[in-house]
């Protein structure tokens, strides 16, 4: 029996995870394997009215679970960063879900606001590093408020973590057998010590996976290559800010927001499901916004289940939505509704 936490969180999160769990409905009966679901509230609404984000032993009961389906995290009445850091990166970190996996794939050319550019060229997976970096939060401010203020923001770099990352990211190029190149993505000429040891790490890594071909790029060049040659890419590794900031290109090469999933994996534990753009306020409670991102993050997490061949189907359901019925990937252009485009996977399955 699969047990699936369901947070559907802020803004435009419910409306989509409502269709994901549709489709989640449709390839249970389809594919015949048992599954619950239980609600969780977190979020801004309850942060409103309790002030409470995220508490130890809701994490803790959050482990019993097989995974964890998460539609969004944000809201306009809340400062920036409480719900961000209160509820998403902990749960990221204390479940030490330690990868971001982020693929890039285009599935409709029509949908690329690349010139020129084809579905098999636009098909590469970010494999980022989810739990230091600059995200560790490790910083001070000194002087704080005077005009001799320094705000102090540390790239916290683990030998461990570093290691744990690359290795997965070897890993999942070889499984993923297609071209079977890894790119590291980095800023060796600046960061000379954060990148440094990521750089000798992955060297050494390397000399485990002779038939991985490996190259480098900095993370500037990486966003030009993003729009110039897409096709160099097959697997992509790198750290939290600079897999961060990438992958927002990515989703737009890949024909937006509106399709961009992205997995927090634990490979030995919990791992967590959403669509990677935000809670989308202004489009919320519209049924307006484009749910495939988060049908997409569903058969992420099918996938990683057990549940190969309805995650298959999933997929397969979406491209050849978005192939042949969508006619944008936009919110409000979708020339469907939210909850229709839900139904058109659903029948399509
Ligand atoms: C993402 C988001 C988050 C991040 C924010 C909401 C904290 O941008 O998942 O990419 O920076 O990781
Ligand atoms: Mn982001």
């Amino acid at each position: 029996m699969h047990k699936i936490a369901v947070i559907p969180g802020d803004g435009t999160g419910p409306e989509v995870i409502a269709e994901g769990l549709k489709v989640l409905k449709a390839a249970a009966k389809k594919f015949g394997f048992p599954y619950e679901t239980k609600m969780f509230d977190f979020g801004a609404e309850r942060f409103l009215k309790t002030g409470k984000t995220l508490e130890d032993k809701d994490i803790a009961e959050l482990k019993q679970y097989s995974a964890i389906y998460l539609g969004a995290i944000g809201h306009p009445e809340v400062k920036p960063g409480i719900l961000e850091t209160g509820i998403l990166l902990k749960l990221r970190f204390s479940l030490d879900q330690y990868i971001n996996l982020r693929p890039v794939k285009l599935y409709n050319e029509a949908f690329c606001p690349l010139k020129d550019k084809k579905p098999q060229d636009v098909d590469f997976v970010v494999v980022r590093e989810n739990s230091e970096g600059l995200y560790k939060g490790m910083g001070e401010f000194e002087k704080k408020g005077t005009p001799e203020e320094v705000a102090i923001q540390i790239s916290y770099n683990t030998r461990k973590g570093v290691e744990r990352c690359i290795r997965f990211a070897f890993e999942y190029c070889r499984k993923r057998n297609q071209r079977k190149k890894l790119t590291l993505c980095g800023k060796t000429n600046v960061l000379t010590y954060a990148w440094d040891l990521w750089e000798r790490t992955f060297q050494e890594v390397a000399k485990e996976y002779p038939d991985i071909t490996t190259g480098y790029a900095h993370v500037d060049a990486t966003t030009m290559w993003f729009v110039k040659n897409p096709e160099w890419f097959d697997v992509i590794v790198t750290d939290n800010m600079f897999g961060d900031i990438i992958t927002d290109l990515g989703a737009m090469i890949q024909g937006g927001m509106g399709i961009a999933a992205g997995g927090n994996i634990n490979p030995t534990g919990v791992s967590m499901f959403e669509p990677i753009g935000g809670s989308a306020p202004k489009y919320t409670g519209k049924n307006v916004i484009n749910p495939l991102a988060a049908i997409c993050a569903l058969g992420m997490l099918l996938e990683t289940l057990g549940e190969t061949k309805a995650a298959k189907a999933v997929e397969d359901t979406v491209i050849k939505i978005v192939k042949t019925r969508l006619k944008s990937l936009a919110a409000g252009k979708m020339g469907y509704s939210t909850t229709e485009v839900g139904d058109l996977v659903v029948e399509n399955l």
